[in-house]
């Protein structure tokens, strides 16, 4: 397999061939996401809560997670080497400034990440055309945006009426332009998610809770390993079942999403 590059997923938007991303934290879950051919793997704040036991992902710093993407970098480069790397901004790394956003970024980058992902609207246009305009890929995250879990009341659905859709639509349209090449759908209605998908030809939607309609799919891996200490969200489905080892469930995975079996709107998104 080539290694993913940011053309190769644009291409694949273009193509309608479906995007297949996971979270990994360390070197090995990345090298075996890498050999089942997973697309994109993210070193997820969710490491928070998945590796630290926090119950939000708010006390995650930039050190941790330039921590976790060296480990990540370290086990892709380590077989195949074929995957694309995204590293979030965590909490407080890039809210104050795009100066700010920038000194965080270039850390995780030099940890060996191919992009940085930050969430919200509005305000994170200008920080996203600073970072691409200095050769950052940036991956945008809207819809449920755990970092602020607090403002939003808790973890629960986005986007669901007229005027919060067309908010989180501008928002969208806003990083497009801005230069956001990939952007998390997070707990945002299908319907609103494949419109999107629609309208952004240069940008690549990924779902997760947001139906079948995004250019790819993200999950947690622990929770597609049906491993998870807290609750399991609705839209996750075990990739165990069935299989008898992780790789055979990280294939499955790729595998379904491929496919368009993974997720179900019905059962996977509002
Ligand atoms: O931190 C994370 O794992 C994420 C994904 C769930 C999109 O941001
Ligand atoms: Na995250």
């Amino acid at each position: 397999r080539k290694p993913v590059s940011l053309p190769r997923l644009l291409e694949m938007h273009a193509r309608g061939e479906k995007i297949a991303m996971l979270t990994a934290y360390d070197a090995t879950f990345a090298a075996m996401a890498d050999s089942a051919g997973v697309d994109c793997i993210l070193v997820g704040d969710s490491l928070g809560m998945v590796c630290q036991g926090r119950h939000s992902t708010v006390g995650v710093s930039l050190q941790e997670m330039c921590y976790h993407t060296a480990c990540v970098a370290r086990g892709v480069r380590r077989v195949q080497g074929t995957t694309w790397v995204i590293a979030d901004l965590p909490f407080g790394s890039y809210q104050q400034s795009p100066e700010q956003a920038l000194q965080s970024a270039v850390q995780l980058m030099e940890a060996g990440a191919h992009m940085v992902k930050l969430e919200g609207g509005g305000w994170t246009a200008p920080i996203t055309a600073f970072l691409t305009a200095r050769g950052i890929p940036v991956c945008a995250h809207l819809g449920l945006t755990p970092q602020t879990v607090h403002a939003l009341g808790g973890y629960r659905v986005q986007g669901r009426g007229d005027h919060a859709a067309q908010i989180l639509r501008q928002q969208a349209l806003e990083l497009a332009d801005a230069g956001a090449r990939l952007l998390v759908l997070e707990m945002v209605p299908a319907v609103l998610a494949a419109e999107l998908t629609r309208q952004l030809p240069h940008c690549a939607t990924i779902g997760i809770g947001a139906g079948a309609g995004t250019a790819g799919q993200v999950l947690v891996l622990h929770d597609m390993l049906g491993m998870n200490i807290g609750r399991m969200p609705r839209f996750v489905r075990n990739f165990m079942a069935g299989q008898d080892s992780i790789a055979g469930a990280m294939g499955a995975y790729v595998q379904a999403v491929k496919q368009g079996q993974f997720p179900v709107d019905a059962e996977h998104a509002w």
